[in-house]
């Protein structure tokens, strides 16, 4: 089914990254989560929708002071620096965020303090003492339970949970249980993938507990409202960033100024280590502010490196801008999207990184332009042949992968099958390399067949373009290259291309190519990538 907008009442789609902990430099990890929301909302904007997409960093806490005090930096300084490091690799990565929030901006302190007043009216907050064992990098308490033999958490096995034994305020979670119960009931699709919802559903089951949201000790952050020795906990303020996010630059900064256009959201991306706070903190936070609650929550999985979770706190992480500046910032998007069956784990190895994008954007697709291109050269003067995609018989295979490509395209994206899009688009490109060697337009043309050659030569071009069409919110920059070589004057890096009167919706479809549209000299689109010397 077709759902790209082409009424004049557009669909808004707005869609969140966690909001980065400065407590290092930006690894693949973080990386991963953003490209996946770069990719879903370009496909939003390509369909036609008015998309916001946040992304943005988690500044405050124990872990961020630490951290600034271990280097002799400046809090404040500290976090500008790394924000500035996650920005930079955003512009490597062609990320095309709308917002950037930051939880030591100026407006966020006001929001903050905004909805703690919504909370404290309603009476959901109460001082009492919190004992039990706290990690620092996770910034969460742990049940003893939880910890490994040594003490440390699961997630942070080089870090010992601390213990602490403090008078914090707290937020009646408890008091949501019912509610939250109800709301998951009523919408199965609220948490996603289905693995994730049945692990927040047996958590809930087990009774849930009031949790704590200040801290004493702790200076850098936002002090309660009345009670400045504590300091609000990080997560209870770095949530509602999402929600400054949404104010417009002259807005006054109130909870009811930031929800009036974007809010809720349709989507929170994260990893599946913070799938607690966003799926049962969070609502439970919205529904005692009396705020409407999100639409999904996706919980995608961690990527490894040897089976452990890469990590800042962990060290093993791979450097993501040392990646870019090697292979360019398509070739990494399309592994991870490709590689990692999205919502599960996925492991990075370096030799089947290059293998896998040599074989696929350069020899299967990058040479099938090439090779077509040149024979459209030799055969038609370079010209594409007057023939559509009526002329190709129903029966064509890769007509009818082209087909089929156009209609399962819309559920792909939608349910976030982002493999199984790459997967259909390679298919088609294979296909069409499979059908020049057996139907030999070069005989074709030796024995005077000149419509049957234009006839393939326009069905392999066609399925190129469209291939690439289908690929341009993952690898942008190589479906330019292609569109400029098959005629057309095209940006996918322009946001605005799909809400564009002029854009022509055929190109969701197999069979548009534009006829006798002269053609610039083929140039590879795709350079093949060198091996590394060792493995790293
Ligand atoms: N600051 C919090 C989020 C607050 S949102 C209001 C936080 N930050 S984080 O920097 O530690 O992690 C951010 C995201 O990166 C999480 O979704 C986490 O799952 C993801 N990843 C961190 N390491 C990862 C991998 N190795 N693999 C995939 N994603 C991982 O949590």
């Amino acid at each position: 089914m077709n759902s790209f907008n082409n009424s004049s009442s557009k669909n808004t789609f707005a869609l969140t990254t966690p909001l980065y902990y400065v407590n290092g430099l930006p690894h693949i990890g973080s990386a991963y989560t953003t490209m996946i929301a770069d990719v879903i909302a370009r496909w939003h904007r390509l369909c036609g929708d008015d998309v916001l997409f946040v992304t943005g960093t988690d500044e405050h806490g124990q872990k961020i002071q630490r951290t600034a005090e271990e280097s002799g930096v400046d809090p404040q300084l500290h976090c500008d620096r790394i924000a500035d490091s996650f920005a930079q690799l955003w512009t490597k990565l062609n990320i095309q965020f709308d917002r950037f929030s930051r939880t030591t901006a100026k407006n966020h302190e006001a929001i903050v303090k905004d909805f703690f007043q919504r909370v404290w009216d309603k009476g959901d907050i109460y001082l009492d003492q919190q004992q039990g064992w706290y990690c620092v990098a996770c910034e969460e308490f742990k049940e003893k339970r939880e910890l490994l033999e040594d003490g440390s958490c699961p997630i942070h096995t080089n870090l010992k949970a601390e213990w602490r034994d403090e008078q914090n305020y707290f937020f009646r979670l408890s008091r949501y249980q019912q509610q939250l119960e109800e709301f998951y009931n009523s919408y199965p699709e609220f948490i996603q993938p289905e693995s994730r919802r049945n692990e927040v559903l047996n958590f809930v089951k087990q009774g849930l507990q009031d949790f704590s949201i200040s801290r004493i000790n702790v200076s850098w952050g936002f002090p309660i409202p009345n009670d400045p020795n504590h300091t609000i906990y990080v997560w209870f303020d770095a949530l509602l960033g999402y929600v400054t996010a949404l104010l417009d630059e002259n807005d006054e900064p109130s909870i009811e100024n930031a929800v009036k256009k974007w809010y809720p959201f349709d989507l929170h991306l994260i990893g599946k280590d913070i799938l607690r706070f966003h799926a049962i903190y969070w609502p439970a936070m919205l529904m005692s502010a009396k705020l409407p609650l999100p639409k999904q929550v996706f919980g995608h999985g961690f990527l490894t490196k040897d089976g452990q979770k890469m990590g800042k706190s962990l060290g093993n992480t791979l450097d993501p801008i040392a990646l870019l500046d090697q292979y360019g910032s398509d070739a990494v998007r399309y592994y991870f999207l490709k590689e990692i069956e999205f919502g599960k784990d996925g492991d990075f190895n370096e030799i089947r990184f290059v293998n896998i994008i040599n074989a696929d954007l350069a020899n299967d697709l990058g040479n099938l332009l090439n090779r077509s291109l040149g024979m459209l050269n030799k055969y038609c003067g370079g010209i594409l042949p007057p023939i559509t995609g009526n002329d190709i018989s129903n029966e064509n295979i890769p007509k009818r992968m082209g087909e089929t490509l156009k209609s399962n395209l819309f559920e792909g994206y939608k349910l976030y099958q982002f493999n199984g899009v790459c997967e259909s688009a390679l298919n088609l490109v294979r296909s069409c390399n499979k059908y020049i060697d057996e139907s030999a337009p070069w005989s074709l043309f030796k024995k005077g067949e000149q419509k049957e050659v234009e006839k393939i030569l326009y069905t392999v071009l066609e399925s190129v373009r469209f291939s690439a069409f289908v690929l341009a919110p993952i690898i942008p920059n190589i479906s330019n290259k292609i569109y400029h070589q098959l005629g057309f004057d095209f940006d996918f890096n322009n946001k605005d291309l799909g809400v564009n009167t002029e854009f022509d919706r055929g190109h969701f479809e197999w069979g548009i190519l534009p006829l006798n549209q002269d053609l610039p000299k083929p140039f590879p689109v795709f350079v093949k990538l060198e091996l590394p010397t060792t493995e790293s």
